[in-house]
């Protein structure tokens, strides 16, 4: 059975769908594919169905990542779906747990962020309303965080 990594932020549209696809991008460079599976939701419905964002995706296909996902919302069956699911703030963190009456699941969510090794920042800041930078904020953040999800997949899974 291959580990599965489901990336949540608010809109679906532009941290977690970057992050799905730049671990996508790690995981094929080190032959994982079988053994690592990833996808992205959101936390709203604001663009279920929508491709990701032009202005992130233009900024991926300029730093080598293919983009590929269509926005969908984060349901509870994603819970026992996933073996882990990463929040990009501490919002999308509270809304996740929030779903979790029962509490079972808490284990399972994490801060994308606890996986950085180079940067101190807790959270993927949401780039939406800002410019071009917050953009390329994201992708150094997000190849950050997702090299350290990648040793700590692999760790868990015995790959070393
Ligand atoms: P994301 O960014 O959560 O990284 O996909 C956002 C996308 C859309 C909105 C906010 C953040 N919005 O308010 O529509």
């Amino acid at each position: 059975m291959p580990y599965k990594i489901l990336f949540v932020c608010l809109g679906n549209i532009c941290r977690s769908p970057s992050a799905e696809n730049i671990m996508n991008h790690l995981i094929e460079e080190a032959g994982l594919n079988w053994q690592i599976i990833c996808d992205s939701a959101g936390t709203s419905s604001y663009h279920v169905g929508c491709s990701p964002d032009r202005r992130m995706t233009s900024a991926l296909i300029n730093r080598g990542f293919r983009v590929n996902g269509e926005a969908r919302q984060f349901e509870y069956s994603d819970f026992e779906e996933f073996d882990l699911i990463l929040a990009m703030d501490k919002e999308n963190y509270q809304n996740i747990l929030s779903l979790d009456r029962q509490q079972i699941y808490g284990d399972k969510v994490k801060l994308m962020c606890d996986f950085a090794q180079n940067y101190a920042t807790k959270e993927v800041p949401d780039p939406y309303y800002g410019g071009q930078k917050g953009f390329e904020n994201v992708i150094d953040l997000l190849i950050d965080s997702c090299q350290g999800l990648l040793m700590y997949v692999k760790n868990q899974l015995k790959l070393n």
